[in-house]
């Protein structure tokens, strides 16, 4: 193979990559339409570097006071995943197929803005999933007292700490239609006055 070929070659695999990765990197907004919760998903293991990339997003995101009261317990046990299915009646079947979870529990003694700064981690964490070519779901657990229970169990969390949510992680097996921006719900907004 001629030098120039190989360039070429190697010029073209690197745009198709980047181009991707580029249409959400430059434009959030676009990165917000593609987000949808996803609740079924392939059976294909999340890379650990995947994880580990959105618990960097996660550790990022802002909190009241710089206060971080978040603890993140990441779940890849398929017994522990398929159990937690189970911590409540509805909403919690996305645990039937993931393949990874990230359980948020929070100090909710340290801040009184501790549901706020654990509910922005895991904004992070959903934004992050679909940046990395991954599905999620928040699962939500906190004042539902028998699911909490059931999670802090299965994952040892201490006693002294609020189970906010477990986001449900995997590659997609489902389509979710993007938010159209036509029919986004403009009537919410009020400029200068209700
Ligand atoms: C605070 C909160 C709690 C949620 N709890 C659950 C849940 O327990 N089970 C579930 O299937 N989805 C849950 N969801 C996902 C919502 O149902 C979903 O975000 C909403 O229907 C909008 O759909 P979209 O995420 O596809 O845009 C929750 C979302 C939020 C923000």
């Amino acid at each position: 193979m001629n030098c120039q070929f190989f360039f070429v070659i190697l010029w073209r695999n690197v745009r198709a990559r980047t181009e991707t990765l580029y249409e959400y990197m430059e434009d959030f907004r676009t990165l917000c339409q593609h987000r949808r919760s996803i609740r079924r998903y392939a059976n294909r293991p999340v890379e650990r570097e995947k994880i580990d990339y959105l618990l960097q997003c996660a550790l990022m995101s802002p909190s009241g006071k710089r206060l971080n009261p978040w603890e993140f317990v990441v779940v890849t046990d398929e017994a522990v995943l398929r159990q937690l299915s189970g911590c409540k009646t509805y909403g919690s079947q996305m645990f039937d197929t993931a393949m990874a979870g990230i359980v948020i529990a929070v100090d909710s003694s340290l801040t009184d803005t501790w549901q706020c700064d654990g509910a922005i981690a895991a904004e992070h964490i959903l934004l992050a999933a679909e940046e990395q070519g991954l599905g999620a779901c928040w699962c939500h657990v906190f004042g539902r007292d028998e699911s909490e229970q059931m999670v802090r169990e299965l994952t040892s969390i201490p006693e002294n700490y609020a189970v906010l949510c477990v986001i449900s992680l995997g590659y997609k097996n489902e389509e979710r239609k993007n938010y159209d921006l036509e029919k986004l719900l403009y009537n919410k907004i009020h400029t200068e006055k209700w």
